[in-house]
């Protein structure tokens, strides 16, 4: 099996899944899905490596049964991180033109002085993109290039990592005997796989309900703005099940899944579940409970992580930004009366959100649960696009959907 120039990896490292996609560029230049493999996640928790070993074994297997769908190996991949207690921030830079028209290298210059104003020493970047423009205090501009002026404003998002969250990844994946081709923060991935144009312009925030975390990203005017995210996620909801109902993690995985509800109904007093005992091998020890014992428990914890993320993303100021729309991702979105529970919490119109952008994928493999897996591919398939319209100098063609979302500071120098 030989690796084909072509080929895009990606990989998804989640608290409780691993998902490897492998894609191809076909002749029409259509990126098409042609390996996946799925894998459940040993040795992470809240979206951090804290078994190494575990964590190679899992990434191994899922990139292996990837491999062998697509018939080929890969050696390079993308990767998301979830954990690295990741910080957004926000920029603006000042750079003197000098009435001179504006140039690659006027850009390039603002982009390493927002980088630097941000500071490393124990944190990393691991995503930076401009978000506008401002020429001598002018309204926002999407690209000054050819423009003139006295002093070009730039507003940048850029995001950063704990540097040891950056390494652990780094050496987790070089144990896997594979070369990380880029980083990119799990929230941006989320959105960039699941949101519709009109609602990546207008203001959106796409929340990524996943196993051990969940992240919120705000995009407006065609950007990325702000993420976040708080270490809590569906496996916490499962594990309050286990605990309020003494059964195995399991059960209450399967309970949750099969029986789960954000919204109490009249009815659930009435209904009445199976509840295998923790420890209890025979079914007929079985106990039976209410269902509205149930959803007792995983309402106040589905609660909590909503008005979380609410009161953070009103924290950052960019609630209003936002606009009215919400959309819903990540595997533990997929609980019934899951969105009217969050407009209700949130205020706002929300929508349930999978990847729309991934031609290839499986029904199975194709719901909430792998936005950020689809959404990485769609990163990948977005920079090498710019690579090649720009070599390794700027964007040529601002304005598509491509070219208003950002783009990688490595990819500048
Ligand atoms: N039908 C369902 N109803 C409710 N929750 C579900 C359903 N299906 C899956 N989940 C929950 O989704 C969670 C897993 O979601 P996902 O695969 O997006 O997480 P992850 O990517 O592994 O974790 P993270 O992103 O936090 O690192 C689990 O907690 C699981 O219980
Ligand atoms: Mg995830």
């Amino acid at each position: 099996m030989k690796p084909r120039t072509g080929t895009i990896a990606a990989l998804d490292i989640g608290t409780t899944k691993l998902c490897c996609f492998i894609a191809r560029t076909d002749t029409h230049g259509e990126t098409r899905v042609v390996g996946i493999g799925h894998q459940i996640a040993h040795g992470l928790r809240n979206g951090s490596i804290i078994d190494m070993e575990a964590a190679e074994a899992s990434i191994l297997s899922a990139v292996s049964t990837a491999e062998q769908m697509a018939g080929e190996t890969i050696d390079h991949i993308i990767v998301n991180l979830s954990g690295g207690r990741q910080t957004s921030h926000n920029t603006s830079i000042d750079v003197s033109i000098s009435g001179h028209e504006i140039t690659d290298s006027d850009l390039r210059l603002a982009f390493q002085k927002g980088s630097e104003n941000i500071g490393t020493g124990d944190r990393e970047i691991i995503h930076a993109a401009p978000v506008n423009y401002s020429i001598d205090g002018s309204p926002p501009i999407r690209d000054p290039r050819g423009m003139v002026g006295e002093r070009l404003r730039v507003n940048m998002h850029i995001i950063t990592a704990d540097a040891g969250a950056v390494r652990n990844l780094a050496n987790c994946i070089s144990r896997c005997h594979l070369k990380i081709e880029e980083i990119v923060p799990s929230p941006y991935a989320a959105g960039l796989a699941c949101l519709v144009e009109d609602e990546i312009d207008l203001g959106v925030t796409c929340i990524d309900m996943g196993g051990g975390t969940t992240s919120l990203s705000v995009y407006y005017d065609g950007n990325l703005v702000r993420t976040d995210s708080i270490p809590i996620g569906g496996a916490h909801v499962t594990g309050d099940i286990a605990r309020g109902l003494s059964t195995t993690l399991a059960h209450a995985e399967r309970l949750k899944t099969l029986y789960g509800n954000a919204l109490p109904s009249e009815t659930d007093s009435n209904e009445s579940i199976d509840v295998p005992l923790i420890g209890e091998t025979s079914h007929s020890q079985a106990n039976h409970v209410p269902k509205s014992l149930l959803i007792g428990i995983l309402r106040p914890r589905l609660e909590e992580i909503l008005e979380m993320i609410r009161d953070r993303l009103e924290a950052s100021g960019f609630d209003k930004i936002a606009g009215q729309r919400v959309v819903l991702t990540g595997g533990a979105s997929q609980m019934q009366g899951i969105c009217e529970l969050a407009a209700t919490i949130l205020d706002k119109h929300v929508r349930l959100g999978k990847p729309i952008r991934t031609i290839g994928i499986a029904e199975a493999t194709g719901g909430p649960a792998f936005s950020v897996c689809a959404g990485l591919l769609a990163h990948a398939v977005r920079s090498r696009a710019e690579s090649r319209v720009k070599g390794r100098g700027l964007l040529e063609e601002p304005g598509g959907f491509i070219g208003r979302l950002g783009f990688w500071l490595r990819e500048c120098f």
